[in-house]
């Protein structure tokens, strides 16, 4: 692990995801393959972030697996335990007891207005705001139906902004759809400098050029999301190559058979950016190289680069997921650093707004 002391004066670069399942195409180069870039230049903070999990309907022993899962997947992506902290986010206190303070500094209306909320409210309608016992329980499958709203979905930014400034971070890798809650957290770290005196750095997001939104295969005028329903809409790095090539071949497209990527080629132009992504080309030189080519041959050229950019990364992570005790260990190390700089900056924290020091029994 690299050391965390006063000398160590690498930009502080902190980004968290939540172990909702396999990564998809899209967290890998939207997302995780971005971070491993970072590693020598930077003090990373990766957190797998459990109690953002909580807000939509998990089973526990599912929530479990998937933090093993992710971590596994991240170092399998390139993200190095030796070069930075990995940690699971109910391993370090400080992450709730930050998001009540910033709580309590934050407007609901701001909360009320965030994109992401509105779209979770418009997707569970009428039923948002009362829930029953029963939406309460599991159901025989395991998973606890989402009827209503709760509370931690319309608190979610607070608590990711507390994630980022626990740690003071300078830098936060995020996809486009994170830009939003980004912003709401610069903005708290700035009305609690204003309102206490000069605490919390004020974080810069990080979005990559290419591959900041990879959208959906079966709409893509959607993002791909790991929780999508459609089997075909979402690519995962641990598929296995049959797989890839039937998402592939199955990816819609648009009208017409022109490799172009223009504003209602949606379809291909994803196919471009998946492409670019991993080749390096720009659109420009892809649309040249596969003038007067039909969609078939970008298929299947798409095919064969995505399955060999995964390959590795599928055969490490099927060795990493049986060796839980190294799992576990990278995770006891990650919660280990990442606690002694949050300590630091909760207690500062604690000191600006008012809490009285805690005495030591003597
Ligand atoms: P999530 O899957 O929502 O936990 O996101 C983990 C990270 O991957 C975040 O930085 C997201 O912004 C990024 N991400 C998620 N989906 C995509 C996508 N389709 N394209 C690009 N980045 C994504
Ligand atoms: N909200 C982010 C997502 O859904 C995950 C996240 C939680 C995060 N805390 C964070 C990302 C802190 C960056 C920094 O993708």
């Amino acid at each position: 692990m690299p050391a965390n002391d006063e000398q160590n004066t690498k930009p502080v670069i902190l980004t968290c995801a939540q172990p909702t399942g396999k990564l998809t195409l899209g967290n890998y180069l939207g997302a995780v393959r971005n971070w491993s870039e970072m590693l020598e230049q930077n003090d990373c903070y990766f957190g797998i972030v459990d109690l953002h999990a909580i807000t939509t309907p998990s089973h526990p022993a599912t929530l479990r697996q998937n933090v093993y899962d992710c971590v596994a997947q991240y170092i399998a992506c390139g993200l190095d335990p030796k070069k930075c902290h990995q940690f699971v986010q109910s391993h370090v206190i400080g992450h709730t007891e930050l998001a009540w303070i910033l709580t309590c500094i934050t407007p609901i209306g701001e909360l009320q207005r965030m994109t992401q909320f509105k779209d979770k409210v418009a997707k569970l309608g009428f039923k948002s705001t009362e829930s029953t016992d029963e939406d309460l329980k599991f159901t025989h499958d395991g998973a606890r139906p989402q009827a209503s709203i709760n509370a931690g979905l319309l608190c979610y930014p607070v608590l990711m902004a507390a994630d980022i400034l626990l740690y003071n971070a300078d830098l936060v890798p995020v996809g486009e759809d994170q830009r939003q809650h980004l912003e709401l957290c610069r903005d708290l770290a700035q009305r609690f400098n204003h309102q206490y005196s000069e605490t919390f750095s004020i974080p810069k997001g990080f979005v990559p050029k290419t591959g900041a939104k990879i959208m959906s295969l079966a709409d893509p005028r959607r993002k791909m999301s790991k929780s999508d329903k459609n089997e075909r809409a979402t690519l995962y790095i641990l598929d296995e190559p049959n797989q890839i090539k039937k998402k592939i071949s199955a990816a819609v497209t648009d009208s017409g058979s022109e490799i172009k990527a223009g504003p209602d080629k949606h379809g291909i132009a994803n196919l471009l950016s998946i492409h670019s992504s991993l080749s390096g080309q720009s659109t420009d030189e892809l649309e040249e190289y596969f003038q007067g080519k039909g969609y078939g041959v970008l298929k299947s050229e798409l095919t064969e680069l995505i399955s060999e950019n995964l390959h590795p990364v599928r055969d490490k992570y099927k060795e990493l997921i049986k060796e839980k005790a190294y799992l576990k260990n990278v995770l006891a190390q990650g919660a280990s650093t990442a606690q002694k700089r949050a300590n630091k900056i909760l207690s500062k924290v604690y000191r600006k707004v008012g809490f009285p020091d805690r005495e030591r029994i003597t």
